[in-house]
């Protein structure tokens, strides 16, 4: 029987003891949701279960969900669908539903899908295993106090050189067009020590590069020894952490980018030359109706001080066609604004009305005038990054081997720019940071050659056999 839900965020479980029950979650939405995936797991594993890769070998499904855009809301119920032969197979087999949507839409789910056995939002899934345990529908959408990280296990598990670490979550914002502050609740920032032991941890399994999470993870505030730490000093800290190589953090509002964050980018090497910073849209006037609360001009003030202690940073944004009210030139100014930052890559979003938030009040703009802006919108963004992957072939870079390639002798990694690099590289490993120069560029990757090739090995293939191989390096800046 064909897997009813390929998943390829759930990581491939070690073998099962015989007889252990089996836990299969497919993941939707932000980074958050694939760090609160992992904890769920951790938190299910000490209760006997196991990960599966296959919905129709679990004893549990969980479907960890995102209320961001209405597409993204209505797969819950598209594969809540198709998992309705496998509960009428198997009645015991709990399903679950986490996330946003749980959040946002509590027991309705259970009122329009009988077969879900569990709701649970993102702020109580430390109670999911007893949940799991209890007979009978199960909803808990509170808030509560206590923080669920403090009662959820210890990562145990990792899944290779790269982690995500959660620092903060919530948001205070209220752009208005935006779910989040209602289905992730308030700001709250855990505190600092037991973010660096975490870290610590990780590292010691042999994590290398962590990606700071938070929906405003720049106004990350968490309780320090000596007072209150912010993201800069946070990154600072970690930086002390032997065998961190890379730190990372995302998403960041650009109001919140202090200077001693851009500081940061210019005196941590550690911390990787990449910012995610959305703007959503370049007129002020539909700035202003979002709710964003600064200006285009701003915008490009911060870019400035940013490149001027970081030159080599590779900028990437969020975009929304289409908002309630943006004229033509509402949407040249956002085209302008792209032309005139140039960014490396950006998700970009047709505006979709969420209930419950302001913007859904306003008359939309036509559909068909929107699809048109995203698509002319999109095709610039590839055109710069393009431009931006082309700019890195001849450069050596740094590369941090998460996988192998699909092709013999080749690994698959990031750059200090979060480009996916292939590398021909016979000797190299998972894990391994090595110097490498890149000799071919594509719109989603790049294909390098570890330094120390000799250019008439350069060709193609012709690097694979080769005996010398780079020392990794420790730090790569
Ligand atoms: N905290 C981040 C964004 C989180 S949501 C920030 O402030 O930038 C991720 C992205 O989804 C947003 O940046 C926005 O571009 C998009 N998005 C959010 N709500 C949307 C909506 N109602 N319609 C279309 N796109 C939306
Ligand atoms: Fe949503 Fe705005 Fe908060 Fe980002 S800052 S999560 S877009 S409300
Ligand atoms: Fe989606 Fe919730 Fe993340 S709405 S984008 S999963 S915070």
């Amino acid at each position: 029987m064909p897997n009813p839900m390929p998943n390829p965020e759930t990581p491939t479980a070690p073998a099962a003891e015989p007889g252990a029950k089996k836990l299969f979650i497919k993941t939707y939405g932000c980074q958050m949701n694939v760090y609160d995936s992992e904890r769920m797991a951790e938190a299910m594993g000490a209760k006997g279960y196991v990960l599966t890769d296959r919905a129709e070998d679990a004893d549990m499904v969980l479907l960890n969900t995102c209320h961001i855009r209405e597409k993204a809301s209505e797969k819950l119920y598209s594969d809540l669908g198709r998992l309705r032969p496998l509960k009428l197979e198997r009645p015991d087999l709990k399903i679950g539903v986490a996330g946003c949507v749980a959040q946002a839409e509590g027991a309705e789910i259970q009122r329009r899908m009988p077969l879900v056995d569990i709701v649970v939002g993102p702020q109580a899934y430390h109670r999911l295993p007893a949940m799991a345990e209890a007979k009978g529908p199960q909803v808990d959408t509170d808030f509560p106090p206590e923080d669920k990280f403090d009662h959820l296990p210890q990562r145990k598990s990792y899944r290779g050189p790269t982690a995500f670490l959660t620092v903060q979550e919530g948001c205070d914002k209220f752009c208005a067009f935006c779910v989040v502050p209602y289905t992730r609740g308030a700001e709250v920032s855990r505190p600092a020590a037991r973010l660096m032991r975490e870290a610590r941890d990780l590292v010691a399994r042999g994590v290398r590069e962590i990606t700071l999470l938070g929906q405003n993870v720049n106004g990350y505030h968490g309780e320090g020894e000596t007072g209150t730490w912010s993201l800069g000093r946070l990154i600072r800290q970690l930086a002390d952490i032997d065998g961190l190589d890379r730190i990372r953090y995302t998403t960041s509002h650009p109001n919140d980018m202090d200077d001693d964050l851009i500081a940061a980018h210019g005196e941590v090497p550690q911390l990787m030359p990449y910012l995610h910073l959305p703007v959503q849209s370049g007129s002020d006037r539909i700035l202003k109706a979002m709710n964003r609360k600064h200006t285009r001009d701003q915008y490009f003030r911060l870019i400035d001080r940013i490149r001027a202690v970081r030159p080599d940073i590779l900028m990437t944004s969020d975009f929304i066609v289409g908002f309630p009210g943006e004229t033509d030139q509402d949407f040249a100014d956002t085209m302008d604004l792209i032309r005139r930052v140039g960014y490396g890559a950006a998700f970009s979003f047709k505006y979709s009305a969420r209930p419950g938030t302001p913007a859904a009040e306003k008359p939309p703009v036509e559909a068909a005038v929107a699809d048109v802006r995203l698509q002319e919108l999109q095709a610039l963004i590839l055109d710069q990054q393009r431009a931006a992957q082309a700019a890195m072939v001849g450069r050596e870079i740094s590369v941090l081997y998460e996988k192998p390639g699909r092709l013999p002798g080749q690994m698959v990694g990031k750059s200090e720019h979060l480009m996916a690099v292939h590398v021909e590289d016979p000797a190299g490993g998972v894990g391994d940071l090595v110097r490498a120069r890149v000799t071919a560029a594509a719109a989603n990757s790049l294909a390098a050659v570890p330094v120390g090739v000799s250019a008439a090995e350069q060709g193609i293939g012709a690097a694979r056999g080769i005996v010398f191989r780079p020392a990794p390096i420790r730090r790569d800046l």
